[in-house]
């Protein structure tokens, strides 16, 4: 074969090997990362703590032991605020206006057992956690000590979106009115599970925004710690 001939198909060859290979790169780069998701543990629901008790036992409580609490407790926590008690409507532990359920709800897990440190959105369906950002959060939520002791940090956000046909200032009060109803279940909920906590309106929105990695349309609207008392 002409020597030429042989010269020119040999880069051609290595021309077509090398956009492939920058293609295929490119593609991979392109491709949104799968978001990684965990199975909590099914809530267990035989503690033998009667409602009167926890309602006459819940304090607020803002020093916690340096022990972790453990993935069955947040799973607890996490189902007594939002799981779904009602798989063919959807219904859930809280009620709901219109049952539209705007709320968001995350996990900032710093010392949760079995689990790495991290903030975690929690997926009601499948009563799942969804991986938002590795490490420790906490110092970034807000400055209150409390908040950056705490094992664990429940936090909601309101998806602004869910009650968009309705006045901004009526969508608001529901959320907020919802926010309650859940919190409220789960600081009866610590009680059962032998934990102490406190609700807390006082935070920085803008960094729990940023920290969270919140949409747009998610308003921070509460925050309630978990862990073993002081
Ligand atoms: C809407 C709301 C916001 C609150 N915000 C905070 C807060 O930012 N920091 C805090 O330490 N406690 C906060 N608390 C807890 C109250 O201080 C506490 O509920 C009150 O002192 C009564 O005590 P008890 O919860 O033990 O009954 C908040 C409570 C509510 C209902």
């Amino acid at each position: 074969m002409n020597q030429r001939l042989v010269i020119v198909l040999v880069l051609a060859l290595f021309t077509v090997g090398v956009c492939c290979a920058l293609r295929g790169h490119a593609q991979e780069a392109a491709a949104p990362a799968e978001p990684t998701v965990l199975s909590l543990p099914a809530p267990d629901l035989s503690h033998p703590t009667t409602l009167e008790q926890a309602l006459q036992e819940r304090r607020s409580v803002r020093q916690y032991a340096a022990a972790p609490i453990t993935l069955q407790q947040a799973s607890n926590l996490l189902w007594a605020a939002q799981g779904i008690t009602e798989p063919t409507k959807g219904f859930r532990t809280a009620p709901s206006a219109i049952a539209r359920y705007p709320l968001r709800l995350y996990l900032v897990a710093a010392q949760v057992s079995n689990l790495p440190a991290g903030a975690y959105r929690y997926l009601p369906q499948g009563h799942q956690l969804e991986l938002v950002t590795e490490g420790d959060p906490r110092a970034s939520i807000g400055s209150q000590p409390q908040m950056t002791t705490a094992p664990a940090l429940l936090v909601y956000a309101y998806d602004t979106t869910v009650f968009a046909r309705f006045p901004a200032d009526r969508g608001l009060q529901w959320a907020c009115l919802e926010a309650g109803h859940s919190a409220q279940n789960v600081l009866l909920e610590e009680v059962a599970l032998g934990l102490v906590g406190v609700p807390m309106g006082a935070f920085d929105p803008v960094q729990v925004k940023t920290t969270l990695k919140l949409t747009e349309v998610e308003m921070p609207l509460y925050v309630l710690s978990a862990g073993q008392r002081g």
